[in-house]
């Protein structure tokens, strides 16, 4: 039992579980509209020819993280009802949620507390070990040969093809989190993005990025004109949050440890089950969700909800991308958003904090179990403080202690992005994660740091000969452990 925690614990699962999914190469003709649909709004006249595309990952694994592969699950379930074919979704979740031993409904997932089943029928595309940034670039990009393992769908698209990503996980500025290493940079995903375009491979993109700091991965990065309109959970700064969490209102069923979703995610999500997404356009639906999100402009908790890109392309109609459910046909969009808000929610970095306590707190006095939960929780504890004060000491080393955590902690101007140079950055990384073991899920909110470190024009070899004096040895604590490599 120990040892199943502690493997858990360190993200090990490695289990392949792959499994393939026949599909058929995509006629042209998929997703043809009625005359009806056509030209509901400026610039959308030739949309009437094109396939719809979704592309849904989730980049986590480990059941503490349950609610991102919920949310990707329901993403699914919406593509599905509002009529795009299997054929043209392609999902990426690590797969380990339903069968999960925690997961008090075996083979189930939910969204929402009241929620039903999201997992029946998700395609298995690509799982596991399986969800590489790797596969995922390659099935943007419509590439084929370089898929490795998974059923092999791609997004075979043509000039006049629509495409939605949604992704939901853990960030950091300038990164994505992934369920394997590396993680996922912002330069690297917006240059996959930019090459789709010059390939011609599509009419318009549609992002939809749940992730702390999520701001930050287009701020300066992504061109307005590429025809890619992105919305993100938040700004550049701050963290993105979690909900229906245990011990907050509304809350899961009793029996789960664990939150079952992401503010921003659910924002959009509860929207599109609702609406005819016929008469609903990109534009209201990123207000109401700003709205949501940020709980009515207050900001006790929430973030605030971004868009980048194309903003031109918001006129359109979610329709364009991820279809409308027939059954909401008579749902006429209401500027004032019905849905209910959220008395609380639990900022994403510390939902795991939430998960390990509220296992803790829940086993029995003197059992076997409740000790290894508390081993747990404690690792858990001691990671985050072995991250942050190493980060805080190669601050003060380089810039002295008046002046290092505000080098480090500086925010650059609206417009500009994290970093200069990524390639400086994702060394820094490595240089950090070989002298003082890995960031891990939690330390990728200390990229901001390493991004000032470069800004500031200080070389990574520099940075190595201090990290070495501020780490003298790799703690032993799996989430320190740097056996699956390193993050960039
Ligand atoms: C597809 O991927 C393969 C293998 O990585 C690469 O050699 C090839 O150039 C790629 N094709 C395109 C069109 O980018
Ligand atoms: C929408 O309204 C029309 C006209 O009243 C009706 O015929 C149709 O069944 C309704 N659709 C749904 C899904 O309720």
């Amino acid at each position: 039992m120990a040892m199943a925690a502690r493997l858990r614990l360190a993200l090990l699962l490695s289990a392949c579980l792959c499994a393939s999914v026949a599909w058929a190469r995509p006629h042209l003709e998929a997703g043809i509209r009625l005359p009806s649909e056509r030209a509901e709004a400026a610039g959308e006249s030739d949309d009437s020819v094109g396939t719809r595309w979704a592309v849904l990952i989730a980049g986590s694994n480990g059941y503490y993280n349950y609610r991102h592969q919920a949310d990707v699950c329901h993403a699914y379930q919406i593509m599905k009802k509002g009529g795009l074919k299997d054929e043209n979704i392609i999902v990426f979740m690590y797969d380990d949620i339903a069968h999960s031993p925690e997961n008090p409904r075996p083979g189930v997932i939910i969204n929402h507390p009241k929620g039903g089943d999201v997992y029946a029928g998700v395609p298995k595309d690509y799982t596991g070990r399986e969800v590489t940034i790797d596969n995922f670039f390659a099935v943007l990009l419509g590439n084929k040969t370089a898929v490795r393992g998974g059923s092999g769908k791609v997004v075979d698209s043509g000039p006049n093809d629509h495409i939605f990503v949604f992704y939901s996980d853990h960030g950091g500025p300038g990164v994505l989190g992934m369920p394997t290493y590396p993680y996922l940079y912002g330069d690297d995903l917006v240059n996959v993005l930019k090459k789709k375009h010059a390939a011609g491979t599509y009419k318009s993109l549609v992002f939809y990025l749940e992730a702390c700091e999520s701001g930050s991965i287009f701020e300066g990065m992504l061109p307005n004109d590429i025809n890619v309109y992105a919305t993100t959970a938040s700004n550049a700064e701050e963290s993105s949050w979690g909900t229906y969490c245990p011990g907050e209102y509304p809350e899961p069923p009793p029996e789960y440890d664990t939150c079952l979703g992401d503010l921003y995610s659910i924002a959009w999500m509860e929207d599109s089950d609702i609406h005819n997404l016929r008469t609903e356009s990109l534009k209201q639906q990123y207000k109401l969700v700003k709205d949501r999100t940020s709980v009515h402009n207050t900001f006790n908790y929430g973030s605030h909800v971004m868009q980048y890109g194309s903003l031109d392309l918001s006129d359109q109609h979610l329709f364009t991308y991820i279809g409308s459910n027939p059954a909401n046909e008579n749902a006429t969009f209401v500027e004032d958003n019905s849905l209910p808000s959220f008395s609380r929610a639990v900022n994403q970095r510390d939902a795991d904090l939430v998960y390990f306590w509220q296992k803790y707190r829940k086993l029995a006095e003197g059992s076997l179990e409740k000790n290894d939960a508390r081993k747990e929780l404690l690792e858990v504890m001691a990671h985050r403080s072995h991250v942050d004060s190493s980060v805080e000491l190669i601050g003060n080393l380089l810039f002295g202690s008046e002046d290092g955590q505000k080098v480090l902690k500086a925010v650059r101007a609206a417009g500009k992005p994290l970093v200069d140079d990524w390639i400086c950055l994702k060394s820094m990384v490595r240089v950090f994660e070989s002298q003082c073991g890995s960031l891990a899920q939690y330390g990728m909110k200390h990229m901001r740091s390493f991004a000032n470190i470069c800004n500031a024009g200080i070389r990574p070899e520099a940075v190595s000969k201090v990290a070495a004096q501020a780490c003298t040895s790799i703690p032993s604590n799996p989430w320190s452990s740097v056996h699956m490599g390193f993050s960039a």
